[in-house]
């Protein structure tokens, strides 16, 4: 707030500029601190059944119109047969959130982001599958590391979220990824979890 408030009230080019950088800063401090905290204080889980493919459109939301924006087609393909699935509602739309925004983060313009839900067996799948940067084979292993990040702006700590959000399911996460293919992220979520029901 400070520096919002200098930044209104003197002027000067190099004295704008350097507050911007230190709002931006701060913002991103923030940010890093937002997820951390989250990351090692999680709130009591909240197990109740949730309709999968309405959670997955809700969140769809999110970005869609930062997609529209910068020409990254996303694509549903929901399976309508899905019954209802025990699942923490506000955990789940991080976890497809973060992925989502890596998504985002490794597709350039007239790429696209699928997700699809279906049901396998005794779990109901979620994939998030984009047409971005992809992944090196090395750089797998260390994806889901906390503070793990390739980017100037990353904490690290979005895939380490998810790879926790999923244990406390009693599920899992996948990757599958090419360089210059892209990438594919797979949540499985058992549709039995008498434990925490
Ligand atoms: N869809 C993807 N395509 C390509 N690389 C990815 C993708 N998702 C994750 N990665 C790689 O995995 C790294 C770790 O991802 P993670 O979400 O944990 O952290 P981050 O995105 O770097 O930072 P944060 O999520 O905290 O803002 C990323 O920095 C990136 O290199
Ligand atoms: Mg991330």
């Amino acid at each position: 707030m400070a520096a919002s408030y200098l930044k209104k009230n003197f002027q000067g080019e190099i004295l704008s500029e350097f507050l911007s950088i230190i709002e931006e800063e701060v913002m991103r401090l923030n940010d890093i601190t937002t997820n951390f905290l989250g990351f090692s204080k999680p709130a009591p889980l909240d197990i109740k059944e949730w309709a999968i493919n309405d959670i997955v459109k809700s969140t769809v939301e999110l970005i869609r119109q930062e997609a529209t924006d910068r020409n990254i087609e996303v694509v549903l393909l929901m399976d309508e047969n899905i019954f209802p699935v025990p699942c923490d509602y506000s955990r789940l739309r991080q976890a497809l959130l973060n992925l989502f925004i890596n998504a985002m983060d490794a597709s350039n313009e007239g790429d696209a982001i699928t997700v699809t839900t279906e049901l396998v067996n005794e779990d109901v799948t979620i994939s998030v599958r984009d047409t971005g940067t992809g992944i090196d084979q090395e750089e797998v292993e260390n994806i889901f590391k906390p503070f793990y990040t390739t980017k100037t702006r990353g904490s690290g700590l979005g895939l380490a979220i998810v790879d926790r959000i999923m244990k406390e399911h009693e599920g899992s996460i996948s990757v599958d990824s090419a360089v210059g293919t892209g990438t594919t992220f797979t949540l499985e979520i058992p549709m039995r979890n008498h434990a925490k029901v």
